[in-house]
């Protein structure tokens, strides 16, 4: 997708910054995988999980400290997680390697995916947001 800006704020810190640099992580794989680099995507895949989990973990903690409804967005990180489970099961079968039809999949899955998330999922608790400073941090 489109590198971040701040049309793509959900009027947080945190949620913010996390999705500006899962943003470009995911950039990075759709690169990688568009150039072969199956060498580096293992890692990638690696560094991308961690820092889903982390960032899961703050947006759920964010909208439980402003009692915020995010039952959604619970089972969409979950579906998530899976779904980063199978890709990185299957690129160790395969040795890393993936057909053309399966790195073309991966690379838009991955791309609907975090522009679905910023966009339709995390956009809804923006105006929760609104009665919260931007920097808003969960005790
Ligand atoms: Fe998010």
């Amino acid at each position: 997708m489109e590198p971040y800006t701040d049309k793509l704020s959900v009027g947080n810190a945190t949620i913010d910054t996390q999705h500006k640099n899962l943003i470009a992580m995911v950039n990075g794989i759709e690169a990688m995988i568009k150039a072969r680099d199956n060498f580096a995507l293992p890692q990638a895949f690696e560094q991308i999980e961690h820092w889903l989990c982390i960032h899961f973990t703050d947006e759920e903690d964010i909208a439980r400290a402003i009692k915020f409804s995010f039952a959604g967005n619970k089972r969409e990180h979950n579906y998530m997680l899976k779904e980063l489970q199978r890709m990185k099961t299957e690129l160790v079968n395969k040795d890393g390697i993936w057909s053309d039809g399966a790195a073309e999949h991966y690379s838009n899955f991955l791309s609907s995916w975090i522009t679905n998330h910023v966009i339709n999922e995390d956009m809804l608790i923006k105006p929760a947001l609104k009665n919260y400073p931007y920097n808003f941090k969960p005790e």
